[in-house]
């Protein structure tokens, strides 16, 4: 059996120089070293478009890795499961996430993108009144892309607006968790007693929807049945603490990303508030671009064969979402944000059919892509609709954190407040 072992040049995933610019590392790792050993996480990482895609598509490629990566915090989820478990469970949720079932809870993402922007512009109209400030002020991440896509859950689960406060809280507590490579004792306890409380907040309200006739997200979980199986009491409550994660994590983050690609390109800025067909262009870049999710992982089921080297059967792979999305074999000038590219298929930007890999590919493609454009469309609009003349902050510059998802973490802006 042949290993590639880390040659010593090969960029090093872990190091400070990686955290402040990965992008530029992705092109190494793509041209270089396709598929690379690393010694200190005991993983291969994978970096090129067509070999995600691949894997993403191949039962050698095992998701099983979630048992000891997300288990401990969720509980037992879809992400893990294959096969006939695993197609039951998507046949049981698609109907809530796509088609006439997702347009029902329109309203609810409109109302939350709605309630919140309006909280800023009254926040700055006040500023101007008390003659604080000559503009607008907010952190769009603080004040908006946080907790849009957390309200938004909360009230689709129908779960009462008063809590919108702990399931953000929890929300937070959790991904402090998944981003703490220092492994700091006090956010691991923080996330126990999370998965604790949730655990104590949930299951009873379970338990009273089995029997409900609500319209809600969970009393129709509750009630769904697929060949005859309902998911268990232990399963909706995992999958309501992963759509902390899923959905809130990675839409909050795109969401920044978008705002802030934006920005850097007054000229696209300007393009899209013009003329709205383009918001989907803005959303399907921004994934491709500069998407949050930036490594997934998977165990090989068995030894695999790949540009020569063989990873063992066993192995956790390192699937390099982002590195994948700037492969130059797969899109031309990869590195730069141009909502008008052509090799980028934005009408199929959010299905199976997708030609970049941030919802990934193959069985496991992500549930909720649907749901994040609707949040993303109606987050946008409602900025340029609301917020004109957007720009930083004097003396700001965003700067991207974060390894496994990646965001910039403030979005500090001045705005002219449109007139009520
Ligand atoms: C821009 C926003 C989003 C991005 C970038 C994203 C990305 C992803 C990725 C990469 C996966 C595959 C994970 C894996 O197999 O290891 C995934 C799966 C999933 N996503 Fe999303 N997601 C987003 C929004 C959402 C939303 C809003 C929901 C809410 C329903 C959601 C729910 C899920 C679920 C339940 C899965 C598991 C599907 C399965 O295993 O079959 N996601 N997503």
């Amino acid at each position: 059996m042949t290993t590639t072992k880390a040659a010593d040049a090969a960029p090093d995933i872990l190091s400070p120089e990686f955290a402040e610019d990965p992008y530029r590392f992705y092109r190494v790792l793509r041209d270089e070293y396709p598929v690379l050993y690393h010694e200190a996480t005991n993983s291969f990482l994978i970096s090129r478009f067509e070999d995600c895609a691949n894997a993403f598509r191949n039962p050698d490629f095992s998701s099983r890795n979630y048992e000891w990566q997300l288990e401990p915090i969720h509980g037992r989820t879809i992400l893990q499961m294959e096969g006939t478990e695993h197609s039951r469970h998507r046949a049981l949720l698609n109907p809530f996430f796509r088609g006439k079932g997702l347009e029902r809870f329109m309203p609810v993402i409109m109302e939350n993108a709605t309630r919140l922007i309006d909280d800023v512009v009254r926040r700055a109209g006040q500023e101007l009144v008390d003659g604080i400030a000559k503009t607008g002020r907010a952190d769009l991440v603080e004040d908006f892309s946080t907790w849009f896509p957390i309200n938004v859950m909360v009230d689709m689960l129908g779960l009462p607006k008063s809590d919108h406060d702990r399931f953000h809280k929890w929300y937070q507590s959790i991904m402090a968790h998944l981003n703490n490579l220092a492994g700091d004792p006090e956010i691991t306890a923080r996330a126990e007693q999370t998965r604790q409380e949730l655990r104590d907040y949930m299951l009873p309200i379970i338990a009273e929807r089995r029997d409900g006739d609500g319209d809600d997200l969970l009393t129709r979980l509750c009630r769904a049945e697929v060949d005859g199986h309902q998911m268990s009491d232990e399963e909706i409550k995992a999958f309501v603490s992963l759509l902390l994660v899923a959905g809130g994590e990675t839409t909050d983050k795109a969401t920044a990303n978008m705002i802030r690609n934006l920005i850097d390109h007054p000229d696209q800025l300007e393009a899209v508030r013009k003329d709205r067909s383009l918001v989907d262009n803005a959303i399907a870049e921004t994934l491709r671009h500069s998407g949050p999710v930036h490594m997934i992982m998977r165990q090989t089921e068995t030894d695999v064969e790949l540009h020569g080297t063989t990873i063992p059967r066993g192995s956790t792979c390192i699937m390099m979402l982002s590195a994948a999305n700037r492969d130059d074999r797969q899109f031309a000038d990869p590195d730069e944000f141009n909502i008008f590219r052509e090799d980028l298929d934005v009408a199929k930007a959010f299905s199976g059919a997708a030609n970049h890999v941030q919802f990934i590919l193959g069985r496991h493609f992500c549930v909720g892509s649907l749901l994040a454009r609707r949040e993303m469309q109606t987050a946008l609009n409602l900025v340029l609709d609301q917020l004109h003349d957007l720009r930083y902050q004097e003396g700001f510059t965003p700067t991207e954190t974060g390894l496994y998802t990646r965001s910039v973490p403030e979005l500090l802006v001045e705005f002219t407040p449109a007139k009520p």
